[in-house]
């Protein structure tokens, strides 16, 4: 049977719906993001981490019971295999923590008793493994890097307070513990972005589910997906340093250089982005308490400034997205810029084996297939079809003259 082929080249997949999905959705002209059914807002005000991991892997909000236990198995997967560790000892301390997190992941896979077991629970559990131990990888290489202890997970604490112990070596407060669990919860899922698709994409040629992890922190690490907000910080710091104190003629400078606001517009989200929104608050909670209201105002200049200079142009679809605050937030925890798009990934994990499963079992369709597009060929023809492959000797005389 010939095969159909659809022109979409080019435009990156915009607007192609590759599958169905039943983990999340967003209206990107109204602004919602929903996990499973709940609005995220509801679920950053009453949900926490694990339970909202739960959500994503099992489809339900758990029962009490349920949590708990999920809960107790999150915190006895916590500890990294020894091996893991002493190999990351080896590293370059000058490794970026993203491509050290990518290395870990398969030495994780190595360690996981049910790596070859396709079952579904079997997956689930390497799920919750996977979702235990990212956290403590981006933990234990800051500290390497630094010539610090590898901490010891703490058992009294939750998730997202471990993950603050383990990285900088201070128990946090409850408050500053929550701020940190809500940040997991907005970063949990967000659809068919690209490292959910590459998790998708790999596990559909049936490999392991840490292969498809593997490429989702690939993925991730770039600039136009997890790495902006540790671009929003450096601009923010920029600012700082040089001492300026009219935004708005800094926002026009640079929109006629034609240079972006980091932060700013969204593939999807055509106003506010739901989590920004969220965001923007815990900023500002976190720089009163801590006395660093600077960043999260400055923040809120660049936005007002920003809003009238590009709607003066005709846009009023470039709005906050949700690095734009969380780079405040992320530095008044403590977390140095090359470690924000890690933050990104320790909770993301959530969603990416969430889609992992959906893909494998086709929860939401059917019948799983590979993902196999096409590309067009647009290289040579010597002859008809193809070229005649010449002899090295005889490759001067065919070469066309300098
Ligand atoms: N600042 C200034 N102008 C912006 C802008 C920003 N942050 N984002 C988009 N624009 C402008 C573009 O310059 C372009 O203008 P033009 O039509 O005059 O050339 C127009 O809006 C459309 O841009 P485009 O890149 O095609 O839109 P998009 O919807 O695909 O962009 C992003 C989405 C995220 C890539 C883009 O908004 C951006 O680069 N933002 C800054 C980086 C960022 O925060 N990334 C994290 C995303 S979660």
């Amino acid at each position: 049977m010939a095969e159909r082929t659809v022109r979409t080249k080019n435009i990156g997949l915009r607007g192609i719906a590759v599958a169905d999905t039943k983990i999340s959705y967003i209206d990107g002209e109204r602004g919602v993001l929903i996990y499973r059914g709940y609005r995220i807002e509801d679920l950053a005000e009453n949900s926490t981490f694990p339970e909202t991991t739960y959500l994503l892997f099992y489809e339900v909000l758990p029962t009490p019971e349920q949590l708990t236990a999920f809960e107790g198995d999150l915190r006895a997967a916590r500890t990294l295999p020894d091996f893991v560790v002493e190999s990351m000892k080896q590293w370059p301390r000058s490794a970026h923590p993203m491509d050290a997190l990518q290395a870990a992941v398969p030495l994780l896979a190595m360690a996981d008793p049910d790596l070859f077991d396709e079952s579904r629970q079997a997956n689930l559990r390497k799920a919750l493994r996977l979702t235990a131990r990212i956290p403590a990888v981006v933990a234990a290489w800051h500290r390497i890097r630094q010539g610090l202890e590898v901490l010891p997970p703490d058992d009294t604490l939750t998730h997202a307070g471990n993950f603050l112990w383990q990285t900088f070596g201070i128990v946090p407060d409850a408050d500053t513990a929550r701020v940190m669990d809500i940040c997991l919860i907005l970063h949990a899922d967000h659809t068919f972005n690209a490292s959910t698709f590459a998790c998708r994409e790999v596990v559909s040629t049936r490999a392991h589910m840490y292969a498809g992890v593997a490429a989702g922190v690939g993925a991730l690490s770039g600039e136009l997906h997890g790495g902006a907000n540790a671009r929003v910080m450096e601009m923010l710091q920029k600012i700082v340093e040089d001492g300026v104190t009219d935004i708005q003629g800094w926002v026009r400078e640079r929109l006629e250089r034609k240079e972006r606001i980091m932060g700013m517009g969204h593939a999807v989200y055509k106003t506010m982005d739901p989590r920004a929104k969220i965001l923007k608050r815990l900023a500002f909670q976190l720089g009163e308490k801590t006395g660093q209201r600077i960043w999260p105002e400055l923040t809120e200049a660049i936005e007002k400034a920003a809003m009238a200079e590009l709607s003066a142009r005709g846009k009023t679809d470039i709005q906050p997205n949700v690095d734009f605050y969380s780079a405040s937030v992320y530095h008044i925890l403590g977390f140095p810029g090359d470690l924000m798009t890690c933050i990104f990934a320790a909770s993301r994990i959530a969603g990416w084996c969430a889609h992992i499963i959906e893909e494998k079992y086709g929860d939401a369709q059917g019948k799983p297939a590979l993902y196999r597009p096409q590309a067009e060929y647009v290289g040579d023809y010597c002859g008809k079809l193809d070229c005649e492959y010449i002899p090295p000797e005889k490759r001067r005389d065919a070469a066309p003259a300098a």
